[in-house]
């Protein structure tokens, strides 16, 4: 019986295990989790979203608080401006310190959403991009977005030929838009991450997500590359939840697999231990899609996320990730046509929530979870390394998973 290790994913010099751990913003998939799937000779991924507020908590500078005093008695939203320089020190920090601590024969990559906006799009998103191939990042998945421009923003840098560089589509679609850029930069991406509608965080589909299925995605695109000979590896992604799950995606011409939500119950990533409770337990109907976002994608969350109803002030003069350069998004607008004291219908302030780790953002199969280990005793679960579920997924068969070591035997 195959398995997941009879694989590995060549890419350049490397020949790596064929497991990518996805990026979670706002520091869920931790440089601890990225950093066990690069020793144990897979792909991890840091996240870039919020940076300024992810390096304040991990490296205590005070980023934040110093754009919230600069803005403080301003009522004028455009004006609340990243300070470039912080922005830049906050990105290559993070990158600098996961690049500094990986050992092993794995990569660690950066996960780059375009759609956080950040009041000037092209300038914050070329500061984030060029910081992290100073802080020698191994490789850039640009996500949240068509990405049409963003290899412009980088083409001159040293790198740019040496980094890996991949995007994330759900469709044949998006890829061809992102090829037609690439062709401009005369660079190819490496890879492609097809993410279909099981995944967590935010969805590339609209309300009728339901109808498509993964393995057509990925089948249409594997076609499409072989057809016009483009050496890219295709990553599928979303609700592959066993090692024979990801082994038939191998089978299938795939280079590797992307996953997360099985680890979003590992030691090492950044949810807080309640909230990793919280996914152990859920049930099926507790996982929903809805379009409380305001950037407009649909997202998957559990209905038991403390965002959801929330009327909570926008946070914009210390965060405003989402501001576009006229100071707007779409749960500021909700807000402000709702009267003082209700609840917000509809739309949660992702970055207030994001920052408290209030909207549990989750994968389909996150009710599968509790199978993937034994009760505490205490009415909840043990939680898992990142290298026992890593593990899993590189042997097991006949989509088995094993559970920990019971750690009263
Ligand atoms: C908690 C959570 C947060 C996520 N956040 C992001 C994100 O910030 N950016 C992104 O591109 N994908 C995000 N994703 C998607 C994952 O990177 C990954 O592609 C997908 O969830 C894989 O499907 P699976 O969770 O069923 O294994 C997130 C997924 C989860 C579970």
């Amino acid at each position: 019986m195959d398995c997941l290790d009879n694989y590995r994913w060549k890419l350049a010099s490397h020949e790596l295990v064929p497991l990518v751990i996805g990026g979670m913003g706002v520091d869920i998939s931790t440089m601890e989790l990225a950093l066990e799937a690069a020793r144990l000779g897979g792909v991890g991924h840091i996240s870039d979203a919020m940076a300024c507020l992810v390096s304040d908590r991990r490296f205590g500078t005070r980023y934040s608080l110093s754009k919230f005093k600069r803005f403080r008695h301003e009522g004028d939203r455009s004006s609340y401006r990243f300070d470039p320089g912080e922005l830049r020190e906050s990105q290559l920090r993070h990158v600098c310190e996961a690049m500094s601590r990986k050992v092993g024969p794995g990569l660690i990559f950066l996960n780059v959403m375009e759609k956080l906006t950040m009041l000037d799009a092209a300038e914050t998103l070329k500061i984030r991009l060029t910081a992290a191939l100073d802080g020698g990042i191994d490789g850039l998945t640009l996500s949240a977005g068509l990405h049409h421009k963003s290899l412009r923003q980088i083409e001159e840098h040293p790198r740019f030929r040496e980094v890996k560089l991949g995007i994330v589509v759900s469709s044949l679609r998006a890829l061809e838009i992102f090829l037609r850029a690439a062709q401009r930069s005369h660079r190819l991406p490496d890879y492609v991450v097809v993410e279909g509608p099981l995944a967590g965080g935010h969805l590339g589909f609209g309300e009728d997500w339901a109808q498509y299925r993964l393995e057509s995605i990925v089948d249409e695109i594997l076609a499409y590359l072989r057809e016009h000979e483009l050496p890219i590896a295709v990553i599928p992604a979303g609700g592959i939840f066993t090692g024979t799950d990801a082994t038939g995606y191998l089978q299938a011409g795939a280079a590797a697999v992307q996953v997360a939500t099985r680890f979003t119950v590992t030691r090492e990533c950044g949810l807080p231990a309640a909230v990793k409770q919280a996914y152990f337990r859920a049930s099926e109907e507790d996982v929903v899609v809805n379009s409380y976002s305001p950037t407009g994608y649909l997202m998957r969350m559990l209905t038991s996320s403390p965002c959801l109803d929330s009327g909570v002030e926008p946070k914009c003069r210390l965060h405003g990730y989402l501001l576009d350069r006229g100071g707007e998004c779409a749960y500021v607008r909700a807000w402000e046509s709702t009267p003082r004291g209700q609840s917000v219908s509809g739309k949660m302030c992702l970055c207030h929530h994001f920052s408290r780790h209030q909207c549990y953002t989750c994968g389909h199969y996150t009710y599968r979870l509790k199978d993937t280990s034994r009760p505490d005793g205490q009415g909840g679960y043990h939680l898992l390394s990142a290298e026992h579920v890593f593990r899993d997924y590189q042997h097991s068969r006949e989509h088995k998973i094993h559970l920990p070591i019971d750690p009263g035997q």
